[in-house]
Formats: C-alpha cells, sequence, structure tokens
C-alpha cells in the first residue's frame, strides 16, 4: 500500500520534471513546427521540401541561410519578387504566419553576414559596370535581368545550370537587401550553388563600385510612361494555325496555367455552320496569380486577361493577337495591381516568345 502511493507519486513527479522544463521551450517549438508546415504549403513546391531547392532557390543552404536577414526574408514574402517567379503573400500570410516561417528557416542557420572594413569607400557607377561586364554579365544578364536558363522561369526551356541567377535589377530585391549584405553575397558567392566568391577575386573597393553599379540599374516599376504603347500586340507566327494552337497549349500547360476548352471566336455570334474555324480564342488562367491580382482589384474581373487569340489570315499567315497586359494594369492606377500584373505579363511575354521564337 504505501509503497503503491509512493509509487505513484514518484511517477507524478517525474512527469513533472519532464514536463516543466520543455513547458517554457514549447511556445516556440510549437511555432517552429507551425512554421514547417506553413513552409511545406507555401514555399516548398518552389523552394524543396527543407529548403532543398527547386524552381526557387535552396534557402536552407548553410551559405545562403547565412546571408539572409530576418528583415530580409520578411520583405522577401511579403513583397515577393515582382516579374520573377517568387510570389507575393502579403494577401495570404499574416504578420504571425510570416514570423513562424522565418522563425523555421533560422532553424537552418543563423544570419552572419561579414564585416566590411571598408566602410565609407564610395562607389563608382562606371568602374562598377566595368567589373559587371566582366565578371557577372554573363550569368545575371546585360542588364540584371536574370537568366531564363537554370531551373525555373518556364519548364520548357533546356536547364543548364542547377540554380538560376536571380534578377539583380529587381526593385523588390534591391528594396529587400542592405549594401552589407549585397557585399557579403559577392565576397563569399554562395557555395554550392553556380554563384563564385570573388574574394579572392575583387577588392572591397570593387566589391562597392559593383554595389553602387547595381544600385543603377533598379528597375523602375511606378512611374513608366504608357502612353505610346498599344491596347493589343499583333505577333506573326511562324508555325501553320494548327501547330500555332498546340504550341500555345502546351507552353501554357508548361507554364502551370490551366487551359479552357477552346472556343471559335464567332462562336454565338453566327450560327453553327459558317463559323470561322480559323479564328481561335485560347483561354488559360493560373488562378494563384489571378486570384491575387483579383483580391487587388475586383474590377478586373471585367477585363480577365487570361487569353491569346490565333488567326489564320486570307494568305495562310497565322498571327497571335493578345492583350497588352501592362496597359490593362495601369488602367486602374493602382501600383500593387501594376506589380502583380507584371508577374502575370512576363508569363504571357514567356509564352508568346516559345511560341514565335
Ligand atoms: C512559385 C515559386 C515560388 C514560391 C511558391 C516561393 N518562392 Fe521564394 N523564390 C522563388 C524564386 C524563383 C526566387 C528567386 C528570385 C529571382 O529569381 O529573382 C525566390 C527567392 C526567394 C528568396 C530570396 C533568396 C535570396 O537568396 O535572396 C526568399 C527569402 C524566398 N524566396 C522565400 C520564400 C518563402 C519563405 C516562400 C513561402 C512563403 C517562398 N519563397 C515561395 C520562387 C518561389
Ligand atoms: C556562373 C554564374 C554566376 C556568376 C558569374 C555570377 N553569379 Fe551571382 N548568382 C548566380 C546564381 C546561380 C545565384 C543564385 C544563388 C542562390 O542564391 O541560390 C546568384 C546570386 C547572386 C546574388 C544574390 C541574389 C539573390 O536574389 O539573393 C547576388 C547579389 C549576385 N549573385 C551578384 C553577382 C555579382 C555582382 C557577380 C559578379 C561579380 C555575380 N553575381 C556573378 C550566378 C552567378
Amino acid at each position: 500500500m504505501y509503497f503503491w502511493f509512493l509509487r505513484v507519486s514518484c511517477i507524478t513527479w517525474l512527469l513533472l520534471l519532464l514536463l516543466l522544463p520543455s513547458m517554457g521551450v514549447s511556445a516556440s517549438s510549437q511555432e517552429v513546427s507551425d512554421g514547417e508546415t506553413l513552409f511545406a504549403q507555401h514555399c516548398a513546391s518552389c523552394h524543396g521540401i527543407k529548403g532543398g531547392g527547386g524552381i526557387g532557390l535552396p534557402l536552407s543552404n548553410p551559405s545562403i541561410i547565412k546571408s539572409l536577414t530576418d528583415e530580409y526574408i520578411r520583405y522577401t514574402i511579403r513583397v515577393g519578387r515582382p516579374g520573377r517567379l517568387m510570389p507575393s503573400f502579403s494577401l495570404s500570410l499574416d504578420d504571425r504566419q510570416t514570423n513562424a516561417i522565418i522563425q523555421y528557416m533560422r532553424s537552418w542557420g543563423e544570419a552572419d553576414l561579414i564585416r566590411d572594413q571598408a566602410e565609407g569607400f564610395q562607389g563608382d557607377i562606371k568602374k562598377g559596370e566595368r567589373l559587371y561586364q566582366e565578371n557577372c554579365l554573363s550569368c545575371h544578364g546585360e542588364n540584371m535581368e536574370g537568366s531564363k536558363e537554370g531551373t525555373g522561369v518556364t519548364f520548357s526551356r533546356q536547364r543548364t545550370m542547377s540554380v538560376m541567377p536571380p534578377a539583380l535589377n529587381n526593385p523588390a530585391f534591391q528594396d529587400a537587401i542592405s549594401d552589407r549584405a549585397l557585399l557579403h553575397v559577392i565576397q563569399e558567392g554562395r557555395e554550392g550553388t553556380p554563384m563564385p566568391s570573388y574574394k579572392h577575386k575583387l577588392s572591397h573597393q570593387d566589391t562597392h563600385h559593383l554595389i553602387a553599379y547595381i544600385r543603377s540599374k533598379k528597375r523602375q516599376v511606378r512611374g513608366t510612361t504608357l502612353k505610346d504603347e498599344p491596347l493589343t500586340f499583333l505577333v506573326d507566327s511562324p508555325l501553320s494555325f494548327d501547330e500555332t494552337v498546340k504550341r500555345i497549349q502546351e507552353t501554357v500547360r508548361s507554364n502551370n496555367f490551366r487551359v479552357f476548352p477552346e472556343r471559335y471566336l464567332e462562336q454565338g455570334l453566327t450560327d453553327e455552320f459558317s463559323v470561322n474555324k480559323q479564328q481561335v480564342i485560347i483561354r488559360f488562367c493560373n488562378f494563384h496569380k489571378l486570384y491575387g491580382a483579383l483580391k487587388i482589384e475586383p474590377r478586373l474581373g471585367t477585363i480577365l486577361p487570361c487569353k491569346i487569340t490565333v488567326i489564320e489570315k486570307q494568305d495562310g499567315s497565322v498571327q497571335l493577337v493578345y492583350a497588352n497586359i501592362k496597359v490593362l494594369a495601369t488602367l486602374f492606377n493602382n501600383d500593387r495591381l501594376i506589380e502583380a500584373f507584371q508577374e502575370i505579363e512576363q508569363s504571357y511575354n514567356d509564352i508568346i516568345d516559345e511560341v514565335t521564337l
């Protein structure tokens, strides 16, 4: 009897002793596991399970996570990279969820930017330009628009690199990254990706020239002059009518868009037998992107841009007709919408390029 009580209380004490210390940390480990789930839901499709990489960068790579500060990650999640694949989550993740994701990502490693012994150096844009052309242009592109090679952007393109060189002129990237973090990436490179380290090749002063040049190339989102832009584009297709339709459908699918049953242009306007079968509208949509844009501007629903019309002319030549998304977006005079539309525009351009080049 006596022993029995003693045993119970022993077990109870033991349990209490085991539980008590863990209660303190349970809140934050709960957050980390929330973060892991949220990451799996929202990010892993591109950045890979546990951040190992895919279409998106391998974020958990030790040399990458080290150069990502909390503020940088937070800004990148909120704003995304307009015009690139990285979406904005400003509408789908609140502050708590974003923090949980950051906490989870921190389990891969802390931010540890190198100290710049050359603080106070003034960069020279002209010198930076020359250094960029010699060292960086081959991967990051003439205008820092990033590479279309590597993984991502379009699946139908050849993958020539394990990780695609990102756009450095992207305004959201430039707003997110500090000079110190830029310096860190250039000096240290990103081990395990094609991004080399320039520690032994470029001095701190050179790196500052480069940073000055990179800053000068930031792409302007606002205030773009669109007055002379056409409302619709007409592009010749090098392929036959049927081949063009087929190619568009394939490309649209490989860009993660859904294709709807095609419709003849005049359908519903004339009787069944006189429909011109050499005019087809291909409707397609990426719901994630479109819903993002619709949440910003519901009136958009009236002019949904998700279609390309293919027309065969009398002389047998084939043309594509599609809306100028940039102009459509400016009709609503909403900067956030313009940014959301840039992503859709990029997909459009990729699809048209794929069919016509
Ligand atoms: C549709 C694909 C996609 C999804 C989903 C996505 N990303 Fe990205 N992400 C990318 C791409 C692609 C890049 C590189 C940007 C570029 O090319 O300019 C990137 C870049 C980043 C960067 C910058 C990394 C660096 O080294 O500068 C961070 C941080 C990031 N993503 C975090 C996230 C998080 C967190 C989520 C989920 C909330 C997420 N991403 C969801 C595709 C994606
Ligand atoms: C051989 C190709 C290659 C060369 C050359 C190269 N880069 Fe990169 N760079 C990459 C790749 C790939 C990444 C993406 C790595 C990652 O973060 O996963 C990258 C990432 C970066 C980033 C981080 C961008 C981001 O979104 O996080 C910066 C900044 C950068 N490079 C600047 C430069 C500069 C400046 C030079 C020239 C001094 C240069 N790179 C030369 C391939 C290259």
